[in-house]
């Protein structure tokens, strides 16, 4: 089996290609290097410099490397850089998934796994999101995830593709020291970078319907979301045509408060932390229930919290993103 992966130099992507190395799986990458980094992408592994968007050159790939799967992980991710710039999210986002997917059909191709979100979700007011409740996205890079998933879902019936879509919740830690997330767009590495910045890392809102006040996510280690994908490429290797959507996290809420703790106990040190107002958007809880991966793929996350920070600070000394290695990634 040989599997495209679309981002595979992303921060991400470069934990879903060890994964599908380690389980005997062929990989071949596709990446722009708008975000990504080459050195991500291990010696022997054809790297293909291209966009997502040019269907013509995905479709050179599927036959050049006889692909027999897709991972498509190639994509925007900021939700709000979304609301300002929607062209360019649905131009990315959705028009990344159309070209992918027209040129699985012409060349045969029909097994997909989409990395969508929990984004999909907006606020639920639920306590355990399941993969039934209703999909009402409230951010542009939401609402483009969702749409990938529809145009697999309608492709699951019209041509016949097995498609298995991932929601990630709260994606931390590094599975490596060469590894870690250093886009500071997140939770821990935006506390990671005030911290080395010598400025007190800042709590977006202390005053929500929460135990502590502060907002309660789900939060997935990178390399048991790595894991999740193998398992998904394995479930369209044997499945029938289909559409099908996983949650991918924890089913564990962890608060703002505690997140800022667990950094702390890996820094070794009190942070000294900031209220500040709350930041505009943020749904007060958003978890999973992941009994449905569980049931189905046969996995389920294996780190804590404590693993998740820990790996984080340690990739981010072994790679430290203001030294002049910064990279968005
Ligand atoms: N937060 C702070 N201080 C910071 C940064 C974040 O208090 O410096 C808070 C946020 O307000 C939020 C929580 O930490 O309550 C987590 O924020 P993130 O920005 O790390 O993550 P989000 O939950 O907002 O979004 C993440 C991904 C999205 C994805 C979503 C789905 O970034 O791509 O999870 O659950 F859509």
């Amino acid at each position: 089996m040989t599997w495209l992966l679309t981002g595979g130099a992303g921060y991400i992507g470069a934990h879903v290609l060890r994964s599908l190395q380690s389980s005997g799986r062929d990989v071949v990458v596709l990446d722009d290097l708008s975000t990504g980094l080459p050195r991500k992408v291990p010696a022997g592994v054809a790297l293909v410099l291209a966009d997502v968007c040019d269907r013509d050159a995905v479709a050179a790939v599927l036959r050049d490397h006889a692909v027999t799967g897709v991972i498509h992980l190639a994509a925007k991710k900021a939700v709000g850089e979304s609301v300002e710039r929607p062209h360019y999210y649905f131009r990315q986002n959705v028009g990344g998934a159309l070209a992918l997917t027209e040129a699985m059909v012409a060349e045969g191709v029909s097994r997909l796994v989409y990395s969508s979100s929990a984004a999909v979700y907006g606020s639920p007011d639920v306590d355990l999101v399941l993969e039934s409740t209703p999909t009402l996205p409230v951010s542009p890079y939401g609402e483009t995830k969702l749409v990938g998933e529809w145009i697999g879902r309608d492709l699951a019936v019209a041509a016949g593709l097995s498609v298995v879509a991932l929601r990630y919740f709260n994606v931390a830690g590094a599975g490596g020291d060469d590894l870690g997330d250093v886009g500071a767009f997140n939770l821990i590495p935006m506390v990671l970078r005030a911290y080395t910045r010598g400025e007190r890392p800042q709590i977006f809102g202390d005053d929500y319907p929460t135990p502590d006040g502060t907002c309660v996510r789900d939060y997935i280690h990178v390399a048991d979301l790595a894991d999740a994908h193998v398992a998904a490429a394995a479930r369209t290797e044997a499945g029938e045509p289909g559409f099908s959507a996983y949650n991918i996290g924890r089913g564990v809420g962890s608060s703002v408060r505690e997140v800022l703790a667990s950094v702390s106990t890996a820094l070794g040190l009190e942070l000294d932390v900031e209220v500040t107002a709350r930041r505009p958007g943020d749904p007060p809880r958003l978890v999973g229930s992941v009994d449905l991966a569980r049931a189905e793929l046969g996995w389920t996350a294996a780190r804590g919290l404590d693993a998740m920070t820990a790996s984080a600070w340690a990739a981010w000394q072994a790679n430290p993103p203001e030294t002049g290695t910064a990279h968005l990634g």
